[in-house]
């Protein structure tokens, strides 16, 4: 699928060890034509090389929100959340939108905007109710959230988020 040229996908990055491979993602989505932009999770920037994705994407990483005097981003036209963490899918669920991360998630379902959720969440907690409850919830609200990726979960949620553009 090849997008058109000014369309932005925001990728929300939470703090997982898988996080430290998302350079691939971009690289997958930016090969679909889309304009990549990292949002961070502020504990995922420990986990990532800021200076290389700003270089790859040719973006700042954002992991605050902006003064209120700053300029407005532009509008995402789509967002996966890879990896996510448990915190984030749970706090997202629940409506919670105190980091700017979870702000552009806590927007984009009623806006219209197609959500991709890929969790990266061990057997112990993704056995918890909040974890199950959590993911019916998104669903309700539209969002796909990806439990069976298998052995390339990059390529999975792009497949995901080429479904919800068909
Ligand atoms: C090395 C390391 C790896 C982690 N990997 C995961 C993970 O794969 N999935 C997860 O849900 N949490 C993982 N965590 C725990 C999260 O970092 C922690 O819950 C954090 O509060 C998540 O913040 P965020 O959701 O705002 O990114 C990991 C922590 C560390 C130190």
């Amino acid at each position: 699928m090849n997008r058109s040229s000014d369309e932005v996908l925001y990728l929300v990055v939470c703090a997982a060890g898988a996080a430290a491979d998302v350079g691939r993602l971009v690289a997958l989505a930016q090969d679909e034509g889309w304009i990549v932009q990292i949002v961070a999770t502020p504990s995922a920037l420990d986990f990532i090389d800021v200076a290389e994705l700003e270089r790859q994407t040719g973006r700042p990483v954002r992991s605050r929100y902006r003064k209120p005097s700053e300029p407005k981003p532009p509008r995402a036209d789509a967002v996966i959340v890879a990896p996510a963490t448990y915190n984030t899918i749970n706090k997202f669920a629940l409506g919670i939108a105190d980091t700017y991360a979870l702000g552009v998630l806590a927007e984009a379902p009623g806006l219209g905007i197609p959500v991709v959720v890929l969790p990266f969440v061990n057997e112990a907690l993704s056995a918890r109710t909040a974890f199950r409850r959590s993911v019916e919830e998104l669903r309700a609200d539209g969002v796909r959230v990806v439990l069976d990726a298998g052995d390339s979960p990059w390529e999975r949620a792009l497949a995901e988020l080429g479904v919800a553009f068909s």
